[in-house]
């Protein structure tokens, strides 16, 4: 057991041995695990009993998931009789390392008494005929795709424009390119990081992938794998397993393991598939990733409650020139991430450039000197919650204030939140019942607008009976029993 997949992650090290970091992250090429792929194939290949098996890696690098999942047919009583492989692989010294895997596993395949064709080619997946042409071909696709950002007018972009909004990362594109490459009952499964699964940017793959695929089920790595890192964000890994063109399901399997080592004895949980994948045109994938993650119950949104969400619009390198070390006549405060903490703000804290100029020039990235609610955009990953927010009540001086790019804020467009409504949202947003949203929606310690306008928000009577009995400064304990205790007591009421 394992015979193919040790040899080509053997394979596979020595190949790209040689290669320097930068190198391997231009093509994004980062190996799985032989027990990782393992565990990829074994569930994909469940429910394949076709006689003549095509399968498909397209981002092959050493062939490792193709392997496991010739491996896993093989070790079947009741084997194919035929199994059809195709390669597809960019860097050319891999090809020598896959037509070695190719004619090992034909020739062992052969023993068996199952013939074994294997097609290697060498180019970009996304701009091959098989990815831009056609259709319905595989009975299994597996993939670990390249990981990185593309430009827009990228030619693999062009060429799956359908699945493209805003900045593509190359590996939504290869998601979505398999997704109508499989034929009916066709299995699918791919290992990447969880963004795809939220935010508007990846709402096209999703789309796209939804309308070809059901999804049975997703494990998710909450490790972050340092590989997983974008702009310094660290992701998290998910694998997903889904069929083609088949009628849905009610459940999808959920698993979650720290890393490798506790993969095999994740524990297994079905979940509504209603409650993981959004009804709506983004198609959020929400992940709940323990029993105690209960999602709030509330049915408001920000945009209900009549409030609105935009993030801070001073960029300090590109407005230097109006952020100054000193307070003067013509400064306002500016604030930035080190001034917001859990329910309070301090400013000025002796930071550098903690003013802004309030003139013609620069008055555009103000905003009104009134409450609101400041969030922090990022957390540091081993923060408790993924969520830091305060309720500013406009104490500081000026008329209006800075707001630093790395800061989201909530208001009210046209109209000011009392300071009790500032209050209780922020204390909301520092809830555990908010934290297990986020990281049910996200694999990153990015807090985005998208997810904070998709959140569940009490009513303003609930938020305000939840400010009037906060205080700033206030434990995370005594936060979550006071939202706790008011939004069981709508519950029991309903
Ligand atoms: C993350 S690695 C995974 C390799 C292998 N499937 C595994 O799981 O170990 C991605 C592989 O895709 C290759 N690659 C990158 N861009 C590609 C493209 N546009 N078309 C085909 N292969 C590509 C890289 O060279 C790399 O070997």
């Amino acid at each position: 057991m394992g015979e193919f997949t040790d040899f080509a992650h053997t394979e596979g090290q020595s190949a790209t041995q040689g290669l320097a970091v930068d190198e391997q992250k231009a093509l994004g090429q980062f190996m799985t695990q032989p027990s990782i792929a393992l565990a990829m194939a074994r569930r994909a290949c469940c429910g394949v009993d076709v006689d003549v098996v095509r399968i498909l890696e397209p981002a092959a690098g050493s062939g490792i998931l193709a392997a496991a999942v010739v491996e896993t047919l093989l070790e079947r009583p009741a084997r194919p009789s035929r199994i059809e492989l195709t390669f597809r692989e960019l860097d050319g010294r891999l090809i020598p390392v896959l037509r070695r895997l190719g004619e090992k596993m034909r020739r062992i395949a052969k023993t068996k008494g199952v013939s074994l064709s294997v097609s290697v080619r060498k180019g970009d997946f996304l701009l091959s005929e098989i990815a831009t042409k056609r259709r319905n071909q595989y009975d299994v696709i597996i993939a670990n795709p390249p990981y990185f950002k593309l430009n827009k007018k990228a030619p693999q972009a062009l060429a799956h424009a359908y699945a493209v909004y805003g900045q593509p990362n190359i590996y939504g594109l290869f998601m979505a390119a398999t997704a109508q490459l499989l034929a009916p009952e066709g299995r699918w499964c791919f290992i990447t990081p969880r963004s795809w699964t939220n935010g508007s940017y990846f709402a096209a793959v999703r789309r796209h992938m939804l309308a070809w695929l059901r999804i049975d089920a997703m494990h998710v790595f909450e490790s972050r794998e340092d590989h997983f890192t974008d702009d310094d964000i660290l992701q998290e890994a998910m694998i997903t397993w889904a069929t083609a063109q088949v009628a849905p399901l009610p459940d999808i399997v959920v698993s979650t393991s720290q890393g490798i080592n506790d993969l095999a004895d994740a524990e297994l949980r079905s979940l509504p598939a209603a409650k993981i994948v959004g009804g709506d045109r983004g198609r959020m994938i929400a992940l709940p990733l323990s029993d105690q993650d209960d999602f709030p119950s509330c049915s408001e949104t920000l945009e209900s409650l009549g409030l609105k969400v935009s993030t801070g619009p001073v960029v300090a390198f590109r407005a230097s020139r109006h952020l100054s070390e000193r307070k003067n006549r013509n400064t306002v405060p500016l604030l930035w991430m080190q001034h917001i903490s859990r329910m309070g703000i301090s400013w000025p804290i002796d930071k550098k450039r903690e003013h802004i100029m309030a003139c013609v020039e620069s008055s555009w990235m103000l905003v009104p000197n009134a409450p609101m609610v400041l969030l922090r955009r990022f957390s540091p990953k081993e923060d408790v919650r993924r969520v830091t927010a305060a309720a500013y009540t406009g104490g500081l001086p000026g008329a209006q204030v800075g707001l630093e790019n790395h800061l989201n804020y909530i208001y009210r467009p046209g109209g000011k939140l009392s300071r009790a409504e500032a209050m209780g949202i922020a204390a909301y947003l520092n809830s555990r019942q908010v934290d297990a949203y986020f990281r049910s929606v996200a694999g990153s310690t990015q807090v985005n607008a998208t997810e904070l306008r998709q959140l569940a928000m009490p009513t303003l009577a609930q938020l305000t009976e939840i400010g009037q009995r906060c205080t700033l400064g206030m434990s995370l304990g005594a936060i979550d029993t006071c939202v706790g205790s008011i939004l069981d007591k709508q519950e029991i009421a309903a």
